[in-house]
């Protein structure tokens, strides 16, 4: 009993400070699995810059299709070679960084017809990438936190609500995810259509994509990005909404914005937001090289 009760009270007080701190702090999200030279999973999560990452993309999925995986050159999921990530999915979750497998992205076969397909679509993702059981885990038995929705083409607008209701019937503890345009609302997640994902209050984060989109990105200011943002962060109010950017200029079409931009323009504003949740970058192979996500994560 070498310490009184004062000081230890003063250094659980400092702890749970420093805790909460942590919390506030907005995360640092980011995109991994489309190029083959961007390193390892394990990599990703050991660089300490990302508290989420998206595993990217399952690329194939309803219509009665059945899902497929592309990770590009990591591995061939087909072929089974992707079953060794989940060494790398428990080193990741030891590190505490939560993994959500990314559904769409920008290009693929995916879509769901009604909301029976989408229940399919529910249950395969559980058995196969979640909590549930399957003789053919395309990442092998590594159980990922959640899901993320990065849906930018295909019909279904009006069953993607159906899709995050059926997997959070599975589990009401995954992490759901989604990654609009930032036209608002988004053609394929809404929420301007009854049955659409974000017609639901079922997300934990919606990163909105602030690029590939000159009405809304940064331009000469932030005055368009921030109309945006004031249109995303009050329409979503249960959700966390995090400011999505290229990790370089080669990253996107257009809307790359200097970090030294973002650190002094953006970010002190959007912070005001209840619930702002910090930023994603796409992808973990562009800021490698870039370092963005090292120049941002403290001022987030
Ligand atoms: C929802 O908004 C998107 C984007 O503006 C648009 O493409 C879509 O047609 C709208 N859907 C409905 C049902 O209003």
């Amino acid at each position: 009993m070498a310490s009184s009760w004062p000081s230890r009270f003063a250094v659980g007080l400092l702890l749970s400070l420093l805790i909460c701190n942590a919390d506030a702090a907005g995360k640092l999200a980011t995109y991994w699995g489309q190029n083959g030279n961007e390193g390892s999973l394990t990599s990703a999560c050991q660089s300490g810059l990302y508290n989420i990452i998206m595993i990217s993309f399952l690329s194939v999925f309803g219509n009665g299709q059945t899902p497929q995986l592309n990770l590009a050159g990591h591995c061939n999921p087909a072929a089974g070679t992707c079953t060794g990530l989940s060494q790398d999915i428990t080193t990741c979750k030891s590190l505490g960084v939560k993994l959500l497998l990314s559904i769409g992205g920008g290009a693929g076969s995916y879509g769901l017809s009604s909301t029976s397909d989408a229940a399919s679509v529910a249950t395969y993702i559980w058995n196969n990438y979640l909590g549930g059981t399957s003789t053919s885990r395309p990442l092998g038995s590594a159980v990922l936190d959640g899901v993320d929705f990065d849906i930018e083409l295909g019909s279904g607008a009006a069953y993607y609500g159906s899709l995050a209701a059926a997997l959070r019937q599975h589990s009401s503890s995954i992490i759901l995810g989604a990654a609009p345009q930032c036209p608002f609302p988004d053609a394929h997640l809404g929420p301007n259509l009854s049955g659409s994902a974000l017609s639901s209050n079922l997300f934990n984060y919606v990163w909105v994509q602030f690029y590939n989109n000159p009405p809304c990105q940064y331009g000469s200011d932030a005055s368009n990005l921030l109309a945006a943002w004031k249109q995303w962060t009050s329409a979503l109010p249960s959700a966390k909404i995090l400011l999505g950017l290229p990790a370089s200029s080669a990253a996107a079409g257009s809307g790359y914005v200097a970090p030294s931009t973002v650190v002094s323009n953006v970010l002190p504003q959007i912070k005001a937001s209840s619930n702002y949740g910090g930023a994603m970058l796409y992808s973990y192979y562009y800021d490698q090289s870039s370092g963005y996500g090292a120049a941002i994560k403290s001022s987030l």
